[in-house]
């Protein structure tokens, strides 16, 4: 018995013109019971034209091929030996003509899996027939059943005639030009159009140099008009031109990702999100400044003619957001039109999870019927780049932000905030106010003034306590991002949402964010590899796509249910 197994050709050459046919070869695992006769003669015949035996004879002249290949489909060995014209151009020219098909075991093995699975979805189809209006839910039972036998069933065929089907014609035709006796050869195989790229991928994965040739038939008419009634001077005046479109061995373009990282060691988490997104590379510069940005962006778009900036992309990380955005400044500044790849920026993440985190709360407010993020004022404890982007979100969303540095360890706690909150006036243009609050009154005090409360400080440092929190008499609704315990707000969970934990605060976890901005990530990266339009995905666009997640307008991957029958 043969057994599938695709081999590369070792000593020898093999280069493979595929000829795509005017019709698909029929070819079923089992024939389908419900086979209408076509609509009409010309929709039938599945016979090679005389238009495309005659380009066919011309090709084998110009190419001179070892051997034709071609799919037996459901035809007999007799028949497609016999019966077959594109066998006897073959035989006439002397070159070896092969059937390539799937082995006829190997058919038989998925019939009779396929017909197993079809026996036992039409006794489901006739239970259901015989089934009493009442049993409802033993309808609704069966009828999930049989409709997921459908789709195996569906799935099965599928798989047998695409995958294992080609796989078994790429073999063919490597094991017939195998057994020439000659260092280089050349064969023609004819295919069905839907079979050309699937096989024509299998051989290229075994090193076999494929050119496709996709024949294009076109009518001439020597006179100007001719009606139906002298049909023999239209088919005189008629010529048949056949041009051929030849595709050559077409590596897929590779999607790459530069990644310019302004810190000493770049992300490996940004870099495996992109790697999951689908990009082919991702190529990882660290310690990037800006005279090192531009040398990458020039060199790397230089490379590529504007398909290939299609699938570019560069994403600026590090740590410090505002030599990312001056990074981001001179990675713009270097492209200009056709060659703008897509650029994301989300130094150390930060972007991402600000959006996510107030996104979330925006969210949560409305849901838990507490009112609108934008009439509220809010805290912000941290001051690093998930604070500083939250803030700006916040205070161009309308709310009143007050801008906390917690940190006991600062020296210069008042002259530090009141910068910050110049500097965040002068380049993002929002008025944000600055607070030291190192102590838990003064902690207290800034939790007593605010509505919101987003917890952004650093990783692994308690910085609101249920002392404070105690003390507060209004509602709240408090937000974390720290996961690395001991969380930034005692007494919340890691997954809360909206959980309230202390009587009157609500709290939004570290994991309930963090699942946000792993989702928003992802999609921000997907989306960059699929739309080459030179687009600038920064912490706006975060914002957006965010609320978008939010609102289940974008679906998660994962959407998994199990739904079991009620047992009594
Ligand atoms: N889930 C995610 O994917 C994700 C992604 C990015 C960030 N994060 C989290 O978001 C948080 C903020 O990150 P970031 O990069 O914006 O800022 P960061 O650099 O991690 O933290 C900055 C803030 O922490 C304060 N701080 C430093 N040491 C302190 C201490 N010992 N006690 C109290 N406060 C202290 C700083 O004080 P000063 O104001 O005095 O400078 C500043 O306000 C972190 O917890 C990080 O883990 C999560």
């Amino acid at each position: 018995m043969k057994v599938l197994e695709i081999r590369p050709l070792e000593e020898k050459k093999l280069r493979v013109l595929i000829v795509e046919k005017e019709y698909s070869e029929p070819f079923w695992i089992l024939e389908p019971s419900n086979n209408h006769a076509p609509k009409n003669i010309l929709s039938s015949r599945f016979k090679p034209s005389v238009a495309f035996c005659n380009f066919l004879e011309k090709l084998i002249d110009e190419v001179k091929p070892d051997l034709i290949t071609e799919e037996q489909g459901n035809r007999s060995s007799k028949e497609f030996e016999e019966n077959n014209v594109l066998a006897q151009i073959s035989k006439k020219r002397n070159v070896p003509f092969y059937a390539a098909d799937i082995d006829e075991n190997a058919k038989g093995y998925v019939s009779s899996l396929l017909e197993d699975k079809k026996q036992l979805r039409d006794s489901i189809l006739k239970a259901l027939e015989e089934l009493q209006d009442k049993e409802d839910m033993k309808r609704e039972y069966l009828m999930a059943y049989g409709q997921c036998l459908q789709q195996e069933i569906e799935e099965i065929e599928r798989e047998a005639k695409f995958s294992v089907r080609e796989s078994w014609i790429a073999m063919s035709v490597l094991e017939n030009a195998r057994k020439l006796e000659k260092e280089e050869i050349t064969c023609l195989h004819i295919s069905s159009p839907e079979h050309v790229e699937g096989v024509k991928k299998l051989l290229e994965s075994v090193d076999v140099k494929v050119e496709t040739i996709h024949p294009i038939k076109k009518l001439v008419f020597t006179q100007e008009k001719t009606s139906p009634a002298e049909l023999e001077d239209l088919l005189r005046s008629m010529q048949i031109q056949i041009k051929p479109v030849i595709k050559k061995n077409s590596e897929e373009i590779p999607h790459i990702l530069f990644f310019l990282d302004t810190s000493k060691r770049a992300s490996p988490f940004d870099i495996c999100m992109a790697y999951d997104a689908g990009f082919t590379v991702v190529v990882p510069y660290e310690n990037v400044t800006t005279e090192e940005a531009k040398k990458i962006v020039q060199d790397a778009i230089f490379s590529r003619d504007p398909k290939g900036i299609k699938r570019t992309c560069f994403f600026i990380g590090g740590k410090d957001m505002e030599k990312a955005e001056e990074v981001l400044k001179i990675v713009r500044d270097s492209m200009f039109p056709p060659f703008q790849a897509n650029t994301i920026i989300d130094p150390a993440g930060a972007y991402t999870t600000a959006a996510a985190m107030v996104a979330k709360v925006e969210d949560a407010l409305v849901k838990s019927k507490l009112g609108k993020l934008k009439d509220k004022r809010v805290a912000i404890f941290g001051t690093g780049a998930v604070g500083r982007v939250a803030a700006v979100l916040l205070a161009k969303l309308g709310c009143n932000v007050t801008i906390v540095s917690p940190n006991p360890n600062r020296k210069d706690g008042d002259e530090y905030v009141a910068k910050l909150s110049n500097l965040l006036r002068d380049r993002y243009g929002i008025n944000v106010e600055g607070v030291f609050a190192p102590t838990p009154a003064k902690k207290t005090e800034v939790i007593k003034n605010a509505d919101v409360i987003l917890c952004a400080s650093v990783a692994g440092a308690r910085i609101i306590t249920k002392e404070m929190l105690n003390e507060v008499k209004l509602v709240k609704v408090i937000a974390d991002v720290n996961a690395v315990p001991p969380l930034g707000v005692e007494g919340m969970k890691l997954k809360d949402d909206m959980k309230e934990f202390v009587p009157g605060i609500f709290g939004i976890g570290p994991l309930t964010i963090g699942r946000l901005k792993y989702k928003l990530e992802q999609e921000i990266l997907r989306e960059a590899k699929r739309n080459g339009k030179g687009t600038i995905y920064n912490y706006n666009y975060a914002m957006k796509l965010a609320r978008k997640i939010l609102k289940g307008e974008i679906l998660s991957t994962k959407l998994a249910v199990t739904v079991r029958y009620p047992s009594k």
